[in-house]
């Protein structure tokens, strides 16, 4: 089988696997964010496909249980701190990697990691993370001030929507007196010191 047909066999399968073990409505969120993630994959020069493999993956396991995550985790040594601890779920993403590597045999690093990184962003995630952070985002049913600026930013500018994008939400755990994932926090240090050191080498 050659590369093209390999890919489209591998999306058929990301498809039936998200569609397996999801409800209706996060199935369709998954949909929305594929095609998103697509889009903005080829406003940036980036392979579609494989963005959209990512997509397709990202939230395949959101729908566990908090016991079988903690369980899994364990059994594939995944990290698990004091944050997944109080809330599971944060594992979705890593555990929908891991399922991802086991069950559908998906070695794709760019891929895996943009599925890993989706929930909290992880500090120097490639451009394949980026999109599919912003586009779990900014899909169309999402609904919240400042979607439409985030949207516009996203077409420009990947790094400056995802910074946007996390501002908010560590702004939205703050008002709700939530913790942030410090992968967060650290994820916006690093998208901050990369814009300072991008407008410098731009000024030069
Ligand atoms: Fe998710
Ligand atoms: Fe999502």
């Amino acid at each position: 089988m050659d590369d093209h047909a390999k890919t489209h066999t591998l999306l058929e399968e990301a498809d039936a696997f998200a569609h397996s073990r999801l409800s209706k409505a996060r199935y369709e969120h998954t949909l929305r964010v594929a095609d998103t993630a697509e889009n903005l994959a080829l406003a940036h020069g980036l392979d579609a496909d494989r963005v959209r493999l990512a997509a397709l993956l990202h939230d395949a396991a959101r729908e566990m249980g908090s016991e079988e995550f903690l369980k899994l985790a364990d059994k594939w040594n995944l990290q698990v701190g004091d944050p997944e601890r109080q809330s599971p779920k944060l594992l979705h993403g890593p555990v929908a990697a891991e399922l991802a590597r086991r069950e559908l045999g998906i070695d794709d690093g760019e891929v895996l990691e943009a599925v890993m990184a989706h929930t909290t962003g992880r500090p120097g995630m490639g451009p394949f993370a980026l999109v599919l952070y912003v586009a779990d985002k900014i899909e169309p049913a999402r609904d919240y001030l400042s979607v439409g600026r985030v949207r516009r930013l996203a077409r420009e500018d990947l790094n400056g929507a995802a910074l946007e994008s996390l501002r908010r939400a560590i702004a939205h755990n703050e008002a709700r007196g939530k913790a942030t994932h410090p992968a967060s926090r650290k994820t916006l240090d690093w998208l901050e010191t990369d814009r300072t050191t991008q407008s410098r080498i731009e000024q030069e």
